[in-house]
């Protein structure tokens, strides 16, 4: 089977860009492949936080995706710090980097633009993703095109190593979703939902109650052309309303148009179908709440799965690299 490693950080409470976008994925690539998902607790410390934020947003990352259908039978979910070789191995990958490689990334010009101050790790923090990624053997890593660039500084910095030290990690590639997956803001349907989008209105959150998601979906911002058709570049907010309830439905949003003249059933039933899709997840979020010893367990396993292979591939490296040996 392949190994499939991805990462998500602990902030802001999930929405349904990521579910549709990513976690549903996650959850369905369990039983295709041996694959590892990490909430990447020390990625978040790049940007400041209250002390203490970090901790409870990580739980509650975990819990919601234990909720969504990760189930640490069949994968393995832990935390980033709980698994000390990705610091370890994030050292060393930030010798094999070039200050130029991290200075070129795209994800860092916009975190660091306007900030009066950016920490080093916001600087370097590609070299900790590219440790997450290589600690694994990983083939085969599941991001949205907003990574696709630090998939491919990975994939540099893994080739520099095993030329410099000889063969030593696996060289992963990029799975980027087709778009489709792609749910956009409901009032701002031009660009991504987004944690960081500025209404709460255009964001569906996995925990708002039945009657603000159909709330979110009548307000959803359309067009004034007064015909449904999927059309992403014309028509961007009823396209978005398609493919969200095509997602919701399993359907390919071109035929979910055709059932459709007007934009109010349409926005009722793209909010009907995705209070449907998170009732399920909602009631066992209730439960995981209610049971945090249970989600530390599963963290526990996950740990100690995420570790063992870890060690293997982070002593592998150092051995390569010539590091005296502790005996
Ligand atoms: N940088 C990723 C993001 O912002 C999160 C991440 C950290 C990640 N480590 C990873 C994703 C390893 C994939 C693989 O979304």
């Amino acid at each position: 089977m392949p190994r499939v490693f991805s990462g998500i950080q602990p902030t802001g409470s999930l929405h349904l860009g990521n579910l549709l976008g990513a976690v549903r994925n996650w959850v369905h690539e369990q039983d295709q492949a041996d694959s590892f998902y990490c909430v990447v607790d020390l990625h978040a410390l790049t940007v400041p936080a209250a002390p203490g934020a970090v901790g409870s947003q990580t739980l509650e990352l975990a819990t919601t995706l234990l909720a969504c259908g990760l189930d640490p039978a069949r994968c393995t979910l832990f935390v980033q710090s709980h698994v000390p070789q990705h610091t370890s191995l994030g050292w060393i990958l930030q010798c094999t980097t070039g200050f130029g490689e991290l200075r070129r990334m795209t994800q860092f010009k916009e975190k660091s633009l306007g900030q009066d101050s950016v920490s080093a790790g916001l600087f370097t923090y590609p070299a900790l993703q590219a440790a997450d990624i290589l600690l694994y053997d990983t083939d085969s890593v599941p991001v949205g095109e907003d990574q696709r660039q630090h998939i491919e500084l990975t994939r540099d910095v893994a080739e520099r190593f095993n030329s410099r030290y000889g063969e030593t990690f696996v060289i992963p590639q990029a799975a980027v979703p087709t778009a489709g997956a792609r749910v956009m803001d409901l009032q701002e349907p031009d660009r991504k939902m987004s944690k960081s989008s500025s209404t709460d209105a255009g964001i569906v959150g996995l925990d708002d109650p039945p009657e603000s998601v159909v709330k979110k979906f009548k307000r959803a911002v359309t067009d004034s052309l007064g015909e449904v058709r999927y059309d992403p570049d014309a028509q961007p907010g009823v396209s978005n309303l398609l493919s969200i309830l095509g997602a919701a439905t399993n359907r390919a949003p071109e035929s979910v148009a055709a059932e459709y003249t007007m934009y109010g059933p349409l926005k009722s039933d793209a909010g009907e179908a995705v209070v449907e899709l998170l009732r399920p997840i909602q009631s066992q979020l209730a439960e995981f709440r209610s049971d945090p010893a249970a989600v530390a367990v599963a963290l526990r396993t996950g740990a100690d799965k995420a570790e063992s292979v870890a060690a293997e591939v982070l002593e592998r490296a150092e051995r390569h690299i010539g590091l005296l040996p502790r005996r």
